[in-house]
């Protein structure tokens, strides 16, 4: 080990080569406190060049590599559960100037969401991906993790906005395809195919990323309900209304809002606690505001007892807090088992009331937040209390995520919505992928890193080492 030390301190500089534990501390643990693990050293390369020498050096010396971003992943994913050495890309971060023209910027994978959308605002764009963790999360870590967040909605995820990677594979090549053209049929879709990877096939370093007009206006509305039905039947009504305003559509009730107006010390929004409340959001070229306000009369009407349609910053920052302190107010109260789902548009408000009795079946002492991304079906199931809610097989967070995602699957969703796989789902991918699929992932893991070094234990299963079944 001391010697590939040696070398890759030759490759990034000895500052770069973080072995001392206070150093590498914040590298380790993932944002929930969930995940924890032991790296025998973080690399921090400056350059797709040093990403490069840095695999190759690793590869070399057979040793396990966890990519890693601004470390805001939730499955596990990003951290060295396994004493891997983590890759640092966080120093990627150049932006280059904006292709006014294609509409397209080139990033280094450590740009932060909210750096990219800083640089396309200066010319009147705006990056079509925003998440609450805009001020950490990374590119390049969006990509590998196919990140939605709130706009998913109008402008898809972080595959449907990358128009080319560079990406360096396990042995050091670098693959580039960063033309951004909008017609390019010239083979395999390596961008796409590196969405949503979780860091199994190559490290990502650049990215071409498609921009979308800023919208000058923007206004919000919070609307209380007596019911998940109730919301959900006036969402579906406010999208057929607005197909061209509508940006996004949250959801939350009312055990998380009582856990975020505590965290934060504030009052709810109406002065009470309703059962469920959908935050929509409007944008346009002129004042959505009428419109919005217009459509919520028409179409919500008294199924909504109480709301606030907000145009002014501070007004829709106001409401939007409700709903993005979320995850911080969940984390303050524990540490907490997260799983990240998709329902069916049908399924979802029977999920909605189903869930904590699962939950409650397994794990009695457990108390379920449910939040998340309405108008993608996409719902955050945060359990806490849970005895022991470490990642460990036969604990009462297993039973949880057992029961959890077989009712998802159950009702035809997906147990990843947005998040991906990690290693805190692979146990389950089989409720949503066939043998001849995951044999099919396996075969590309296979050609693009057939020693296996590019994040090991995440994302499919572990082959049983006794029988060779699949977990
Ligand atoms: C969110 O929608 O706020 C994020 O996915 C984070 C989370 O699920 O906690
Ligand atoms: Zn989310």
């Amino acid at each position: 080990m001391n010697r590939l030390l040696t070398s890759l301190a030759d490759v990034v500089g000895p500052s770069h080569v973080l072995v001392d534990p206070e150093l590498t501390a914040s590298y380790e643990t993932d944002w929930t406190g969930r995940f924890t693990g032991r790296a025998p050293a973080v690399v921090r390369p400056g350059s797709a060049g040093e990403v490069a020498a840095v695999m190759a050096l690793l590869h070399e010396a057979g040793r396990a590599v966890v990519p890693q971003g601004g470390n805001t992943g939730l499955v596990g994913g990003g951290v060295p559960l396994h004493g891997e050495v983590v890759v640092s890309l966080r120093r990627l971060d150049a932006i280059d100037e904006v292709d006014v023209a294609a509409g397209q910027v080139t990033v280094g994978a450590g740009a932060t969401a909210a750096a990219v959308d800083d640089a396309a605002a200066r010319v009147g764009l705006a990056f079509g991906v925003d998440l609450a963790a805009r001020q950490s999360a990374t590119v390049g870590g969006m990509v590998a993790t196919n990140a939605g967040g709130l706009r998913m909605l109008r402008y898809g995820g972080m595959r449907a906005q990358t128009a080319g990677v560079e990406a360096v594979l396990a042995d050091g090549r670098v693959v580039s395809h960063l033309g951004g053209l909008t017609k390019d049929n010239t083979g395999y879709d390596l961008a796409g195919l590196l969405a949503g990877s979780e860091g199994t096939l190559a490290v990502v370093t650049r990215v071409r990323l498609r921009l979308v007009p800023r919208l000058a206006h923007r206004t919000t509305g919070l609307l209380a309900f007596a019911d998940p039905d109730a919301a959900l039947e006036a969402l579906v009504g406010l999208r057929r209304r607005l197909p061209d305003l509508l940006e996004a559509a949250e959801l939350f009730l009312a055990d998380g809002l009582r856990l975020v107006c505590g965290h934060l010390g504030i009052p709810p929004p109406f002065g009470r606690l309703d059962p469920v409340y959908l935050l929509v959001e409007g944008a346009g070229v002129s004042d959505p505001t009428e419109e919005l306000a217009a459509a919520v009369i028409e179409v919500v009407g008294d199924r909504a007892p109480a709301g606030a349609v907000e145009a002014e910053p501070a007004g829709r920052a106001r409401l939007w807090r409700y709903r993005e302190a979320h995850t911080e107010a969940i984390n303050a109260a524990g540490v907490p088992v997260k799983l990240d789902v998709t329902l069916p548009a049908g399924e979802l408000a029977g999920f909605l009331a189903d869930a904590p009795a699962a939950v409650g079946r397994v794990a009695p002492a457990a108390r379920c937040v449910l939040f998340g991304h309405a108008g993608d079906g996409n719902v955050h199931v945060n359990v806490l209390g849970v005895h022991e809610p470490g990642p460990r097989p036969g604990t009462e967070a297993a039973a949880v995520e057992d029961a959890v995602l077989r009712l998802v699957a159950g009702r035809g969703g997906s147990i990843s919505s947005e998040h991906g796989i990690g290693t805190a789902k692979r146990p389950w991918l089989h409720l949503n992928r066939s043998p001849a699929e995951i044999d099919v992932f396996r075969a590309i893991k296979r050609a693009l890193d057939p020693d296996g070094i590019l994040n090991p234990h995440v994302l499919l299963p572990e082959r049983d080492a006794r029988t060779g079944e699949l977990g």
